[in-house]
């Protein structure tokens, strides 16, 4: 008898036809995602749950899945999951990690590019009938060119931001739980920091930590203030390590002089602040979102499944400890 998969969410058609060769899939296509509710209905029968970060696997969520073997979940991220609880109850969690990578970096480069020559507003401006001439410090922003840039996390999507900076002749600090071995360090040309300088000398600041209860409001107030008038901050790793009233109180008062922003606290919500300000650049959480990687992410996650299902070990496994 073939297993049983549910799909929580639409995602790329080459998954689904992928899962439909080995499974019978109950997919959920529609961009809004199962309630708590419809989530635990619908698993039930199920071996497996192809999911999103829109889904919440809390620990008393986890408890009431039945007969699930593999959460596979359509992203690197996955804090939407309690991985101890998963691990206790033996189903695997995987992720979608390495086919995004460059993805992501790119639209953090992107989004400090755009803060730092104040894209955005440029685009209004033009857009809105008001450019009447040109004159010499017209929208005028910062070099991002032989600047600093301080890395929160030299994982793989840091690193690749590291090599981005490098094109722009940038000096980069960076600072992580764990230092980067030194061939890492040499070949990118990074210097370990801890955190107190690396805010304190970076022109531009770029998260790229998990988010976890040692990432969570990473950067307040405090660490805010400890920034240059001039620094940009760039965060497309999760919402929640930024305390994101702090930091629309800090760019309102010029604390920091702008911010690249694709993740937010209570997503899709954004802090109403934010929404008024000129010298923030804002996406709805489009890191990993080109065409090719989307679809990469989601035969990934389909791909995880099948391994888990198939006794073999899921190529992105991350609680081993739920197989043994
Ligand atoms: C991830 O993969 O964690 C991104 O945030 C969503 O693509």
């Amino acid at each position: 008898m073939k297993p049983t998969i549910l799909v929580t969410k639409r995602i790329f058609p080459e998954a689904v036809d992928l899962l439909r060769h080995s499974a019978e899939v109950d997919y959920a296509e529609s961009d809004t995602g199962l309630s708590a509710e419809e989530l635990i209905e619908r698993s039930r029968g199920k071996q497996a749950i192809v999911s999103q970060l829109t889904d919440k696997f809390s620990a008393a969520q986890i408890e009431r899945l039945d007969g699930v073997r593999v959460i596979a979940n359509v992203a690197v991220g996955y804090d939407n999951i309690d991985l101890g609880a998963a691990t206790r109850k033996r189903i695997a969690v995987t992720n979608t990690p390495d086919v995004l990578t460059e993805t992501t970096a790119d639209l953090a480069f992107a989004l400090l590019l755009a803060a730092a020559r104040r894209i955005v507003e440029g685009h209004q401006f033009v857009h809105s009938g008001k450019w009447q001439r040109w004159t010499i410090d017209l929208l005028a922003g910062h070099d991002v060119h032989h600047k600093t840039l301080g890395i929160f996390g030299m994982g793989r999507i840091g690193q690749a931001m590291a090599r981005r900076a490098a094109g722009f002749s940038m000096r980069i600090l960076y600072h992580d739980a764990q230092r980067a071995p030194e061939a890492v360090e040499r070949e990118l040309r990074v210097e370990f920091t801890d955190k107190e300088r690396l805010l304190r000398e970076s022109d531009f600041v770029s998260l790229h930590v998990p988010l976890s209860e040692a990432t969570r409001k990473l950067i307040g107030a405090k660490e805010l203030r400890m920034m240059k008038p001039s620094a940009i901050l760039v965060n497309t790793a999760r919402g929640p390590v930024v305390d994101e009233a702090a930091l629309a109180e800090a760019l309102s008062q010029r604390v920091i002089a702008a911010a690249g922003l694709d993740v937010f606290e209570r997503e899709p919500e954004v802090h109403p602040l934010l929404l008024t300000l000129e010298n923030v650049a804002l996406a709805p959480h489009i890191g990993s979102a080109s065409i090719e990687t989307r679809r990469k992410m989601s035969l990934l996650a389909a791909e995880n499944a099948l391994a888990a299902l198939e006794g073999r070990r899921p190529p992105n496994l991350l609680n081993p400890d739920a197989l043994v």
